[in-house]
C-alpha cells in the first residue's frame, strides 16, 4: 500500500515537473500593455489632438519576440524592471529615450548568487578584447547579449550544434548586417565569407565550431573566454582542432557537464573516444559498408563452422 502511494507520488511529481518549465514560460501579465504594440507590425492609440483612435506602423527595429523573450533568463522581468515606468503613457516622452539603462555589471556585479557566472573577470577580459579596445564604451556587453532574450546557452543546452549556433549568431548579428556595424565603426564590415576563404569547408566548420573558438585566447578559469584578440593572432592552424590533443577539449567541448545531460549525440563520442580525430571519422556511408562487410565476414566463418561440425 505504502509503495504504491509512493509510486503513484513519484508518478505525480514526474508529470508535475515535466510540465512545470512550459507553465513557466509565461511573461508577466503588466507586460500586456506594452507588447500590444510593441509585438505587432501595426499599433492603434487614442489621439490626443484630433480625439480619434488612429493606427500607425510600427518601427520594425521596436518589435520583439514574445516566445523568444520568456525563453531568455529575464523572461520574468517586467518590461518597467528596466525601462522606466513613463512609457506606460504612449506618445512616450522623448526625453525617455535619452536615460541610460542597466548594464549587466549594474545588477550582476558583486552579487553571490551570480558568483559562478564570474561576471567580474568576464568584464576585465572582455576589456582587454579588439573591440573595447577600439570603440570603449559605446560597446556595451549587451550589443552581443541582448538582455531581452539572452539565455545562457553554453552550460544549459545539450547540443553542440546548439551552442554553437545561438553563440555565433550574436557575432553574426553584427557582422553581418551592416547597419548595426556602423553604430560602432565608420568603416564598413569586411564580408566574413571572403576573409575566411582559406578555410575549407567554411559552412561546416561555422556549423560546428564558434567564432570565439579562433578569435579568442582560452582563459581557464573562465567558461567562456571574452578577449576578442586582434585578427593577427586568430587561430589558422588546422592541427590545433584536428589532432587527439585538440584545442577544442579546452573550448567548447570543455563542457564536460554536457556529458551527463547527453548520452547520446557526436559531444558524447568526442569525449568518450579519447582517440577521437575530429572531421576524421565523418562518412556515415564508409561506416555503414564496413560494419556490413564485417558482419557478412562473420556470418560466413559462422556458417563454415556450422557446416564442418555438421560434417564431423
Ligand atoms: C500605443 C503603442 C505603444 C505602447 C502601449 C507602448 N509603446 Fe513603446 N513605442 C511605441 C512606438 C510607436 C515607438 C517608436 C518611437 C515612438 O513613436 O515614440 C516606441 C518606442 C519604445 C522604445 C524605444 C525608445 C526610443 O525611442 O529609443 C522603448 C524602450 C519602448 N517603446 C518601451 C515601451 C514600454 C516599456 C512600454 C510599456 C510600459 C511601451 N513601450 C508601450 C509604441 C508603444
Ligand atoms: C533586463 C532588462 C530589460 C527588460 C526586462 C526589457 N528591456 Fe527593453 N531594452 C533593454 C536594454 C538594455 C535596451 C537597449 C539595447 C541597446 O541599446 O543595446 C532595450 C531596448 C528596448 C527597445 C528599443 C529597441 C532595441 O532593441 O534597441 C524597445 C522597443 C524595448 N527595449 C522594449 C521592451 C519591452 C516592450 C519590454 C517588455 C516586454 C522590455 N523592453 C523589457 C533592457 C530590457
Ligand atoms: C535590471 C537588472 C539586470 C540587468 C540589467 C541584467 N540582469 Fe541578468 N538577471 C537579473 C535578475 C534579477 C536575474 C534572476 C532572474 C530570475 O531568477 O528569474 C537575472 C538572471 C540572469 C541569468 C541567469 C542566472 C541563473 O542563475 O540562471 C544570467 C545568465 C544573466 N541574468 C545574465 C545577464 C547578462 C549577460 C546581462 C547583460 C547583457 C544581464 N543579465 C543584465 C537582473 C539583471
Ligand atoms: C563580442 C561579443 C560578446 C560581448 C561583447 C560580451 N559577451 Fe558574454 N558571451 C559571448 C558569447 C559568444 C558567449 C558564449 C555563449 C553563451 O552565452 O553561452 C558569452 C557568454 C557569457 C556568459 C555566460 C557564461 C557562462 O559561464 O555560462 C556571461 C555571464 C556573459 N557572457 C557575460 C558578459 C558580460 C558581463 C559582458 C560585458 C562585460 C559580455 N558578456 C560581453 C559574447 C560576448
Ligand atoms: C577556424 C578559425 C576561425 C573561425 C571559426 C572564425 N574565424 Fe574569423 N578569422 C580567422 C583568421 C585566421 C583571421 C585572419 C585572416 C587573415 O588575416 O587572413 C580571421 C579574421 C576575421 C575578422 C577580421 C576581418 C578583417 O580583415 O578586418 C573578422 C571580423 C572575423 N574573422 C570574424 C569572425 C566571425 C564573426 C566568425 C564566426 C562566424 C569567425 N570569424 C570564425 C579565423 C577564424
Ligand atoms: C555590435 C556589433 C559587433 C558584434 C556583436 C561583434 N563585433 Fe566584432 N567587430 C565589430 C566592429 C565594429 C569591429 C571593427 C573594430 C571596431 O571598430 O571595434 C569588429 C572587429 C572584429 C574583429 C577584427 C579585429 C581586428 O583586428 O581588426 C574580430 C576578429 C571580431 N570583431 C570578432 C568578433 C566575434 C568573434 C564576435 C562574437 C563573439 C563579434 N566580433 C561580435 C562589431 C561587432
Ligand atoms: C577551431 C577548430 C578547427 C580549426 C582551426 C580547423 N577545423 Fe576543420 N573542422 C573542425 C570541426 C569541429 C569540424 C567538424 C567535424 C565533425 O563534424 O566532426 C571540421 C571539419 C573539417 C573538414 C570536413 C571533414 C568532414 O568530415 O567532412 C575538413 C576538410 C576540415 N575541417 C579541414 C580543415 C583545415 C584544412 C583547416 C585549416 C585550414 C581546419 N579544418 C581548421 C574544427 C576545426
Amino acid at each position: 500500500m505504502r509503495s504504491s502511494l509512493l509510486s503513484l507520488v513519484i508518478l505525480f511529481q514526474f508529470c508535475f515537473v515535466q510540465t512545470l518549465p512550459a507553465q513557466e514560460k509565461q511573461i508577466a501579465p503588466e507586460n500586456d500593455q506594452c507588447i500590444k504594440c510593441h509585438t505587432h507590425q501595426t499599433i492603434t492609440f487614442e489621439n490626443t489632438l484630433t480625439k480619434r483612435e488612429d493606427k500607425r506602423l510600427m518601427n520594425p527595429l521596436y518589435i520583439l519576440d514574445k516566445n523568444h523573450f520568456a525563453q531568455g533568463v529575464h523572461g520574468r522581468f517586467k518590461c518597467t524592471d528596466c525601462h522606466p515606468a513613463e512609457y506606460s503613457h504612449y506618445p512616450h516622452k522623448a526625453e525617455l529615450k535619452l536615460e541610460p539603462l542597466s548594464t549587466c555589471l549594474d545588477c550582476h556585479g558583486g552579487d553571490a548568487r551570480y558568483a559562478s557566472f564570474q561576471f567580474e573577470k568576464i568584464d576585465e577580459e572582455f576589456q582587454k578584447s579588439v573591440h573595447f579596445q577600439k570603440s570603449g564604451e559605446s560597446f556595451t556587453c549587451s550589443k552581443c547579449h541582448d538582455q531581452h532574450y539572452y539565455q545562457a546557452k553554453s552550460r544549459n543546452s545539450t547540443e553542440v550544434g546548439d551552442i554553437v549556433l545561438f553563440s555565433n549568431q550574436m557575432c553574426m548579428s553584427c557582422h553581418s548586417n551592416n547597419n548595426k556595424f556602423q553604430l560602432i565603426s565608420d568603416s564598413l564590415k569586411p564580408a566574413l565569407a571572403q576573409i575566411h576563404e582559406w578555410l575549407p569547408n567554411q559552412e561546416l566548420h561555422f556549423k560546428n565550431i564558434r567564432c570565439i573558438e579562433c578569435h579568442t585566447q582560452v582563459v581557464d578559469s573562465l567558461s567562456v573566454s571574452h578577449n576578442i584578440m586582434p585578427k593577427e593572432k586568430a587561430l589558422k592552424n588546422c592541427v590545433e582542432c584536428h589532432s587527439k590533443n585538440s584545442m577544442l577539449e579546452a573550448s567548447l567541448y570543455k563542457y564536460k557537464n554536457l556529458q551527463g545531460r547527453s548520452q547520446k549525440g557526436k559531444l558524447h563520442t568526442i569525449i568518450a573516444n579519447k582517440a577521437y580525430v575530429i572531421g576524421a571519422y565523418q562518412n556515415n556511408l564508409l561506416n555503414s559498408v564496413s560494419i556490413i562487410l564485417f558482419l557478412v565476414v562473420l556470418t560466413g566463418i559462422l556458417i563454415h563452422l556450422i557446416a564442418r561440425i555438421v560434417k564431423k
